[in-house]
């Protein structure tokens, strides 16, 4: 059995994981009490104690606006959680897998982004998940069992994500506005956790042919669009399974009338080729994805109802 230390385990990309979790895995899902990633000296013992194989950290300060007022708590959990991981694992021997965002990127090109392009955050969450990255490169290096995977507007069928708020929206009002000019691509926490296991199952292959030369890789799926047109496609997937009720508005806006505390990218596709190299696998088509993900999400709702 692999021993697997899942942080994050009760966040949208957590419970993916688990649901979706292979059966050579013995999985160790810590809550914040037992491993607290504001305490990063204290989460750097505790791995050492475990020992892990792999740790996935899917943990993270990952309130994009409150992280602008409150920097100090973000930076310890995004960036420096991370680094003592990275310092632990050095010592047990153990690999690391950080998820990471398209954020770390400020949006200002109008082509994918590729992997190994210089990071450009324009707001403090993604300040400090590049940070995170850094910190790992700087202690892991030499040692290449990390790898560091970029997605972009995760959402499941668990959890607070784009989409859970549109449908809570559209249920309390007749008419709602989106922003319109800010595109990326939508990856359903499914899509995200099969390269997770995959990663994990392909790892000794790929360091037997020294295949992760550079340990940055990018997975969302497949196409982009903007928030506008996403809220229209769950809107109307909605509509069809029954997950929201009756006829709504949908109006686009733009980002100049939607103020935010944190400046948000304006394209953040992210270029997926050499993962999807790496591994072998076809991406998603988002729609499709995005599909699934609502169906899941009626069936967690039926059983809770
Ligand atoms: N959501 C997106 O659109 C998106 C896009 C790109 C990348 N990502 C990245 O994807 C990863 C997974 O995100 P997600 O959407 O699954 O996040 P999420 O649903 O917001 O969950 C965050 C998780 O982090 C845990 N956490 C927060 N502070 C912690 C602390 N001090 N100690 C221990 N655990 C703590 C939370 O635990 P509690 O339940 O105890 O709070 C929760 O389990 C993150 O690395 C995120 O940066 C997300």
């Amino acid at each position: 059995m692999i021993k697997v230390l899942l942080t994050g385990a009760s966040g949208q990309l957590g419970y993916s994981l688990i649901k979706t979790k292979p059966a050579n895995i013995n999985l160790i899902t810590p809550d914040r009490d037992e491993l607290d990633l504001r305490k990063p000296k204290d989460c750097f013992n505790k791995i050492l104690n475990i020992k892990p194989d792999w740790i996935l950290n899917c943990a993270a300060y990952t309130s994009v606006d409150l992280a602008e007022l409150n920097p100090e708590i973000c930076f310890k959990i995004n960036r420096d959680a991370p680094k003592y991981f990275a310092k632990a694992l050095k010592i047990t021997g153990g690999n690391l897998i950080q998820i990471s965002t398209d954020y770390v990127f400020n949006g200002s090109q109008n082509y994918p982004y590729l992997t190994n392009q210089i990071k450009t955050p324009i707001n403090i969450y993604g300040q400090s998940k590049a940070e995170g990255e850094n910190e790992i490169q700087k202690e892991m290096n030499n040692l290449k069992n990390y790898y560091i995977l970029r997605t972009s507007w995760l959402m499941g069928e668990k959890g607070k994500n784009f989409a859970s708020n549109i449908i809570n929206l559209l249920s309390k009002k007749e008419k709602i506005e989106v922003v319109s000019d800010q595109f990326g691509s939508p990856t359903t926490t499914t899509s995200l956790s099969k390269v997770i296991w995959e990663l994990i199952s392909k790892d000794t292959v790929i360091k037997k042919y020294n295949l992760n030369k550079f340990p940055i890789y990018h997975w969302s799926d497949q196409g982009s669009s903007s928030w506008y047109e996403l809220a229209l496609e769950i809107y109307s997937i909605g509509l069809k399974i029954g997950l929201i009720e009756k006829n709504k508005i949908i109006n686009p806006i733009k980002s100049s009338e939607y103020k935010t505390d944190a400046k948000r990218p304006f394209f953040s596709i992210l270029d997926c080729n050499s993962t999807q190299k790496l591994l072998n696998i076809e991406r998603v088509p988002w729609k499709k994805s995005l599909h699934q993900m609502l169906l899941e999400k009626l069936k967690e709702k039926n059983l809770n109802n």
